[in-house]
Order: structure tokens, then C-alpha cells, then sequence
């Protein structure tokens, strides 16, 4: 039988939190054994903003030992760097003179971004949805699993897709449209200083997110001193409460438990005790992760050797829809 394939992606900027891991890395390994999945480090998207040569470099590598650590399996996923596979840039070019201006000037992300920019908005930060579409539509993937943000990317990406083949392949069409699997819970976790915000590593604040590399003494620190409200008794779904709800959705996800188990062992608790339960099962959930990256930081050899695999394997797929997207818009194979 032949598996559905899953594509998907994370930008190397800065060290991961607990919102990537519990929103995107963690749901793609409970799933990856059902799938064949395309896993890339998004190097690409990450110099749309103003980025540091040097970082950028030792982020990707550091997010490549990430996804080992997380449990990614190579008998499964395939794990590969954005910018090794020039097929991404190219397919960006081409989809860029079908997509209409105006489509990128109303993304959400896009608008948001630009506000907090300013004056130093560059192009690439408008064409960020093109380069996306790219990345997915050169795999032909089933599936796209993405947070509750990037909806409005993966609905660009098929509208772009659907124009592609009504003007260019109407009668075969070249482009397959991708299903998003937007995940809810844990698809959005908030700042531990706002309940009401991500968890989100541009935050200048680093007590506003558990990092995946954090060491048990930051995790409690962070947890000792992260917003609560003055109410006892510990509830979910309370407007009232966001940060509540957040702290348990974080304590669900860890300890792997259910909503009704949560809710039913921490209807009583104050604060002070459900912290305290909550820091050291966060620090149980990542000790294994931080032993493995530890491991596999240890062997640079090896983690080049997955990506240079990885970058045969994603390649030989994207070149070949590459082709068949240049055909259709008529260009001639070289000679
Ligand atoms: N833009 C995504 C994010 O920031 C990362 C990403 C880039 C991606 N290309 C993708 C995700 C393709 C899914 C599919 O989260």
C-alpha cells in the first residue's frame, strides 16, 4: 500500500520552544509511521527578516539534531534543508508570475509583520506565501500539517495551485492540491507572561517561553514566575482565565494525559502545587529530547549524512514536478 505523504517545515530562528514542539514536531512524530513524510528546515523563510550569517548557520544545524532529538524516524521522514534543494527557489520564481499582488498584500502574517517593521520591509516578506506554496506544491504531499497561523498560507497555496492548472493544464492537471491539518490543541500555545498571546520566540522576553535546550533550573524558574490569576481552583475554557487554560493544555500535552483526566486531578489545586507539578513534567517530557540532541550534536558527520540523504531523496522529487510545471508553462528542456 502506498502511504499518503506529508510534507511540512520549521524555520531555523533561534533555539525551538515548547509551542513548536507541542504545535508542529510532536504531532509529526505521533503521526509519521501512517505517512511518508517530507521534513525540512525552512532556511529560506528565514532571511525574510533581517537575520545574522553566523546564526543562521548554526540554527539549522541545531534544528536538524532538533527533529533527531524529537524522535523523528528515517525509516519514515525524510529530513532535508530548504536551500539544498534549489528546485524551491526556482518553482518560487514561476508561481510568482501567476500570483496576484493583491493576494499577498492581504495575508494576515504578511500585514502584521510589515506593521512591526516599519520602514524595513523587504520583498521576500511579501512573497513569503509564494516560497511556502513552493515548498509544498514540489512534493505533491496529501497532507500538509500546519498551526492554527499558517491556515491562511496553505489556502493561498491551493488557490494558487487550482489558477496554475486551470491556465496552464486544464485537461492534466500538474498541481495537487494539499488537505492543511490544522492542529488545535497544542496548535497554539500561549506566552507564559500572556495567556492571550503566542508563545513565540520574537518575544524579547525569554521568560515568556520554555525552550526545548532549557535546563531543569530555567524550567522551574520560568514556571515559578509565570502569569496566573488569584483564583483557586484550576479550570479550561475560562475567557476569564487564558492563562489557566493555557498552563493546563501545557500539563495535558506534556504528561500525555486527557483533557478529563487534567481537569479532574487539578479542579482542587492552588497554584503553588499545580506549578510545581507542572515544572517537573515539563522537565520529564524534555530530558530524553535534550540527551538525544546532546547525542546527536556530538556526531556532526552523522546529521550531515541524514541531510545529504535527505537532499537526494526530496530532490529527485521536486525536480521532477519542476519539469513538469516548466513544460507546462513552455519553456524547452535544455539541450
Ligand atoms: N511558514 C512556516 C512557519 O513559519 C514554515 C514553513 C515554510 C512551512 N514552508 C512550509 C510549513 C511548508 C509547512 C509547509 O511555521
Amino acid at each position: 500500500m502506498v502511504r499518503q505523504r506529508v510534507l511540512s517545515g520549521v524555520q531555523p530562528t533561534g533555539i525551538l520552544h515548547l509551542g513548536n514542539y507541542l504545535g508542529a514536531i510532536r504531532n509529526w512524530v505521533e503521526g509519521q509511521s501512517q505517512y511518508d513524510n517530507f521534513l525540512f528546515i525552512a532556511d529560506l523563510h528565514a532571511i525574510t527578516v533581517p537575520h545574522e550569517p553566523a546564526a543562521l548557520a548554526s540554527d539549522t544545524y541545531t534544528l536538524g539534531a532538533l527533529y533527531l532529538a524529537c524522535g523523528l524516524d528515517l525509516n519514515d521522514s525524510t529530513i532535508f534543508v530548504q536551500s539544498h534543494v534549489s528546485a524551491h527557489s526556482e518553482l518560487t520564481w514561476l508561481l510568482n508570475c501567476i500570483t496576484p499582488l493583491n493576494w499577498l498584500q492581504d495575508m494576515i502574517q504578511f500585514k502584521e509583520k510589515a506593521v512591526k517593521q516599519g520602514e524595513n520591509v523587504n520583498t521576500g516578506l511579501l512573497d513569503y506565501p509564494v516560497l511556502m506554496a513552493s515548498d509544498i506544491l514540489l512534493y505533491q504531499p496529501d497532507k500538509v500539517p500546519v498551526g492554527e497561523d499558517q491556515k491562511q498560507h496553505l489556502e493561498l497555496t491551493r488557490d494558487i495551485a487550482a489558477r496554475f492548472n486551470y491556465q496552464f493544464c486544464r485537461e492534466k492537471p500538474v498541481l495537487k492540491l494539499p488537505e492543511p491539518i490544522i492542529r488545535k490543541e497544542g496548535a497554539r500555545v500561549m506566552s507564559l507572561t500572556d495567556g492571550t498571546r503566542k508563545m513565540s520566540k520574537s518575544d524579547p522576553s525569554d521568560f515568556s517561553r520554555i525552550n526545548l535546550l532549557d535546563t531543569p533550573e530555567e524550567i522551574r524558574l520560568k514556571i515559578k514566575r509565570c502569569k496566573t490569576d488569584p483564583i483557586r481552583g484550576l479550570t479550561f475554557d475560562d475567557p476569564e482565565r487564558p492563562e489557566c487554560n493555557n498552563l493546563l493544555t501545557l500539563y495535558m500535552l506534556l504528561a500525555g494525559k486527557t483533557k478529563q483526566e487534567v481537569a479532574t486531578e487539578c479542579q482542587d489545586m492552588g497554584w503553588g502545587q499545580f506549578k510545581l507539578l507542572l515544572a517537573e513534567t515539563a522537565i520529564a517530557a524534555l530530558g530524553p529530547i535534550q540527551e538525544k540532541y546532546q547525542a546527536v550534536m556530538d556526531d556532526k558527520g552523522y546529521l550531515e549524512s541524514v541531510l545529504r540523504d535527505g537532499r537526494q531523496k526530496a530532490e529527485a522529487i521536486a525536480n521532477d514536478t519542476l519539469s513538469k510545471v516548466k513544460a507546462a508553462l513552455g519553456y524547452s528542456v535544455p539541450l
